[in-house]
């Protein structure tokens, strides 16, 4: 994904122009999704590639209250089989939940039978994603494309909400619009508005258009725009939450009723619990190389359960460079994960660093 995983620290900061709530007055509200109480408001985002069981538990262990599932493509889910390699895709444990199954697709018939079946495999929230940027998604009429063709999107969003049961919350991730014209915002909030209209329980917005992918920075205020334009129905915040303190600053200055944290969780599931400290007017807690290491074990071992020995390997690598952040030394531990070839060298790794 371009520039979608560059260092957070050498991004823009996000728009400050927001003004700051009055510090006595602003409460961190609980976040509930339709029936669904999720109770503090930051989350963990859908990320391809990354939000799979082991990243889910870890993050609900340390502090989130929900978190959703890696994009999957309607077709995929339709033909998923029960093979070693994919069945991890719609294996669900009994302490993740509520956990949110998110589709992708372009051929709006297809999407009702893909939701139906991420019910069947035990997904509490629905969620349809009309937001990924990447060339295949786009070029594919999948994705962020739709943010172009609110019939279109709005009929997806009928078809989910027709075959999930009524108790079942669907809910939309939205980029800002596919580029920064007005025509495209008006789209926004044309499909944001018949969405809410035909049961929609809540809309996670991106700040950043399908055309920016991950170049500058999340439009936090097209954010505001968004909750004062939403009143009092469900909007969650996404881009830029690299840090405990920009997650409350995003829910301070938006309005917004939670944050979707991505980018800033991977190698960080603490970021959760420094949140929630932060709310609580304490000190953030910061994870020593002990509590570093432990947490990587922890997801390793998760990971083997679901996934073969060389999928948790390549995942263990992938997130090896991210945890390498926190770590004293980041560039020599980053290179000895990304050097490890097998789970015996990925442990040494964490053996000689942590
Ligand atoms: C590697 C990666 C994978 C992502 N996968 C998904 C996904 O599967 N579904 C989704 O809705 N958004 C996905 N996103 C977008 C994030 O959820 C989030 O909206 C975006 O990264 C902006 O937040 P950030 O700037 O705080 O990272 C992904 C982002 C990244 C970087």
């Amino acid at each position: 994904m371009t520039n979608a995983t560059s260092n957070p620290d050498l991004l823009p900061p996000p728009l400050w122009s927001l003004p700051e709530p009055d510090p006595q007055t602003f409460r961190v509200r609980p976040l509930r999704i339709g029936n669904v109480d999720i109770g503090f408001p930051a989350v963990q985002a859908a990320l391809s590639g990354y939000s799979d069981g082991a990243m889910r538990i870890v993050a609900r262990r340390l502090g989130a209250p929900y978190t959703l599932a890696e994009v999957m493509i309607d077709r995929f889910v339709l033909e998923l089989k029960n093979r070693r390699r994919t069945q991890h895709h719609l294996q669900l444990t009994d302490e993740e939940h509520p956990v949110g199954g998110q589709l992708m697709g372009s051929d709006p018939k297809e999407f009702g039978p893909a939701a139906t079946r991420l019910v069947e495999a035990g997904f509490d929230i629905i969620d349809i994603n009309f937001g990924c940027p990447v060339k295949s998604a786009v070029g594919g009429c999948r994705g962020g494309y739709h943010l172009s063709q609110p019939s279109v999107a709005l009929e997806i969003v009928d078809r989910v909400r027709e075959a999930v049961p009524p108790q079942i919350p669907v809910t939309l991730k939205m980029r800002r619009g596919i580029d920064d014209s007005q025509g495209s915002r008006d789209r926004f909030f044309q499909i944001m508005d018949g969405a809410f209209n035909r049961g929609v329980a809540a809309i996670t917005v991106h700040g950043r258009t399908v055309e920016q992918k991950y170049v500058g920075p999340s439009n936090w205020e097209f954010l505001r725009d968004v909750k004062l334009h939403a009143k009092d129905r469900t909007i969650l915040g996404s881009g830029d939450l690299f840090t405990a303190q920009s997650c409350l600053d995003m829910l301070r200055r938006t309005g917004v009723d939670g944050v979707s944290v991505a980018r800033g969780a991977i190698g960080n599931p603490w970021i959760f619990q420094q949140v929630r400290d932060l709310a609580n007017g304490l000190p953030a807690m910061i994870p020593d190389l002990a509590e570093q290491r432990r947490v990587q074990l922890m997801q390793c071992e998760l990971s083997l359960q679901f996934k073969t020995d060389v999928q948790t390997c390549s995942t263990m690598r992938a997130f090896g460079l991210k945890f390498a952040r926190l770590h004293p030394q980041p560039d020599v531990v980053r290179n000895a994960f990304a050097a490890a070839k097998s789970l015996e060298e990925w442990r040494r790794v964490l053996d000689t660093n942590y």
